[in-house]
C-alpha cells in the first residue's frame, strides 16, 4: 500500500512538471510567432499614451475628439486608413507619403515610426526612429483606443 501511494504521488508530481512544461512552451511560442510574423504584442494604452506625449508625437499630432490637422495629420482611426488621406492635411502631405500606397496597419506603423524615412523615403515627418518593442507596442495600443471618430 505504502509503495503505492509512493507510485500515485510520483506520478501525480510528474503530471504537474508536464503541465507546466506544456504551459512554458505555449507562451514561448506565442512570443515566438508574434517575433516571427512581427506582430506586436499586447500593449499597454496608459503606457502608450505617456509615451504619445513624452516622445513627442503629441506635439505634432492631433489625436482624440475633435483633433484635426496641426503641424503633422491627426491619427484617429490611423490603423486601416490609408496613408496620406486626411481630408485637411491634403495640401500638406509629402508627395512621398502620398504616392506611398500604404495601409496604416500594425506592422507597417512600427516600421514607420522605428524608422520613418526608410519606410516612406522623403516623409516630412522628422522623427529619430523607436525601436524599442514593448513600447512600439504600448504606443500602438494607445492609437487603437481612437475610432475614425471618437466621441
Ligand atoms: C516634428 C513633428 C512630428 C513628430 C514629432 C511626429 N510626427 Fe508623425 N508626422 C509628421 C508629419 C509632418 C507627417 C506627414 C508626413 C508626410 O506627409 O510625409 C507625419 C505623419 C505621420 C503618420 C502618417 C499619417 C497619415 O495620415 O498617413 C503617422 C501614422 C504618424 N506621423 C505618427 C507619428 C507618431 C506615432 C509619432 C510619435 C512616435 C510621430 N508621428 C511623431 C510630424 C511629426
Amino acid at each position: 500500500m505504502k509503495s503505492h501511494q509512493n507510485h500515485a504521488s510520483q506520478l501525480s508530481s510528474t503530471l504537474k512538471v508536464t503541465a507546466q512544461l506544456a504551459v512554458a512552451l505555449t507562451i514561448t511560442s506565442v512570443n515566438q510567432y508574434a517575433i516571427a510574423t512581427g506582430d506586436a504584442m499586447a500593449g499597454d494604452p496608459a503606457a502608450g499614451k505617456a509615451l504619445f506625449n513624452s516622445l513627442g508625437c503629441a506635439s505634432c499630432h492631433a489625436i482624440g475628439p475633435g483633433a484635426r490637422a496641426g503641424f503633422g495629420p491627426q491619427l484617429n482611426g490611423v490603423i486601416g486608413r490609408v496613408a496620406g488621406s486626411t481630408v485637411d492635411y491634403q495640401s500638406r502631405y509629402s508627395a512621398a507619403m502620398k504616392k506611398s500606397g500604404i495601409v496604416w496597419s500594425e506592422q507597417t506603423l512600427t516600421k514607420f515610426i522605428n524608422s520613418p524615412n526608410d519606410l516612406v523615403p522623403g516623409t516630412n515627418m522628422r522623427f529619430w526612429g523607436l525601436s524599442n518593442e514593448t513600447k512600439l507596442a504600448n504606443l500602438l495600443a494607445y492609437l487603437k483606443t481612437f475610432p475614425a471618430n471618437p466621441k
